[in-house]
């Protein structure tokens, strides 16, 4: 069996060691402009087109991220590529949910907290108690209830946060308000102390974080977004933080990557930035989940792919 490897951005060597102690059989290689060779499965994150390109024989491609946005935006860009022929899988979970509880959990008490403030005031000094709410006063909504979104959910929930969540079809997860549909996205904001997005970047979701939706929001709240800079209206949010709609947000992605040094995200006192590292993609576990579909694929087992049109 023939596996590509066809990726930015990766320690390709790892990828390599880690794929083969569960396919010792297979021939791993890693991709290089001009390679149309043969292959049966490609791994791909971020590569050129030319590496999705018709090859004889491919049976699927592994996207190594759980989005797949950069990859459908290669394909839209490119049609007929082999994307479109074969079925894209993306990660699940595959590590990624415990990191993404942890940024989530992280955030929710820092706010619910005030460390933030905390941490300000020590710098200057000052010894300043404040009366902070009980989590069940405190509510978090998390845009996206898929992998991620609904174990970052579970955990703020078994906290005590008063938490809902937002996603395209209904969920019912006791003690978890369910908000479905563009219909409903104003309601779901409404009167949020805290907002965590965690959904795919598609067409329907670009800009989803704007001055309308901030609006609904409890004055003074906050903002984390962990999924993809396009999400955000980057002027409404610095509109939204100088109106004191918004307190402070946390923010791991960007729309351009790395942040370019001039803007003006970097040096807001209200915005706490990470370089996109809220969920990284661990190669072991990675490896593993990729490595049991390949098996399962090749004993006749059906592989779930995405849906293109939907983009996620
Ligand atoms: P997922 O399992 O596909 O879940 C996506 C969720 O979003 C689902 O609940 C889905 O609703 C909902 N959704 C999609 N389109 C919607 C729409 N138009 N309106 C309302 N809800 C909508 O994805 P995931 O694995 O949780 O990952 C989510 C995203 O996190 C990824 O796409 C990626 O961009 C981002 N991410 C970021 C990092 C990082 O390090 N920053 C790491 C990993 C992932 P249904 O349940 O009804 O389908
Ligand atoms: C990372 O951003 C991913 O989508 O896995």
């Amino acid at each position: 069996m023939k596996i590509l490897l066809a990726a930015q951005g990766v320690d390709l060597k790892a990828w390599q060691t880690a794929l083969a102690q569960h396919l010792p059989q297979a021939q791993i290689r890693i991709w290089l402009p001009g390679d149309g060779a043969p292959a049966d499965y490609v791994l791909y994150w971020k590569e050129q087109f030319e590496a999705l390109q018709a090859r004889a024989g491919v049976k699927a491609i592994f996207n190594l991220g759980a989005g797949v946005d950069a990859l459908l935006k290669v394909v839209r860009a490119n049609p007929g590529s082999l994307a479109e022929q074969v079925p894209v899988i993306r990660l699940e979970d595959a590590g990624m949910a415990r990191q993404m509880v942890e940024y989530s959990v992280y955030c929710a008490l820092r706010y619910l907290r005030r460390f933030h403030e905390y941490e300000a005031l020590a710098r200057q000094g000052v010894w300043q108690p404040f009366e902070t709410p009980a989590p069940a006063d405190f509510v978090v909504g998390v845009l996206g209830a898929g992998q991620l979104g609904q174990p970052v959910a579970l955990a703020l929930q078994a906290l005590g946060f008063a938490v809902r969540i937002y996603s395209r079809s209904p969920k019912t997860i006791l003690g978890i308000a369910s908000f479905t549909g563009t219909d409903a996205l104003a309601a779901f904001a409404t009167g949020a102390n805290l907002v965590i997005n965690l959904l795919p970047n598609t067409p329907e979701t670009e800009n989803i974080l704007n001055a309308a939706f901030f609006s609904h929001m409890q004055r003074g709240s906050y903002i984390v977004n962990l999924a993809r800079g396009a999400h955000v209206q980057d002027d409404d949010l610095l509109a939204a933080l100088a109106a004191g709609q918004l307190e402070r947000a946390a923010l791991d992605v960007f729309r351009e990557e790395p942040l370019p040094a001039t803007h003006p995200f970097w040096h807001h006192p209200q915005i706490e930035i990470t370089p996109h590292i809220s969920a990284r993609t661990l190669i072991a576990e990675s490896a593993e989940q990729i490595a049991a579909k390949i098996v399962s694929c090749e004993q006749g087992g059906a592989l779930q792919g995405i849906d293109l049109q939907r983009g996620y």
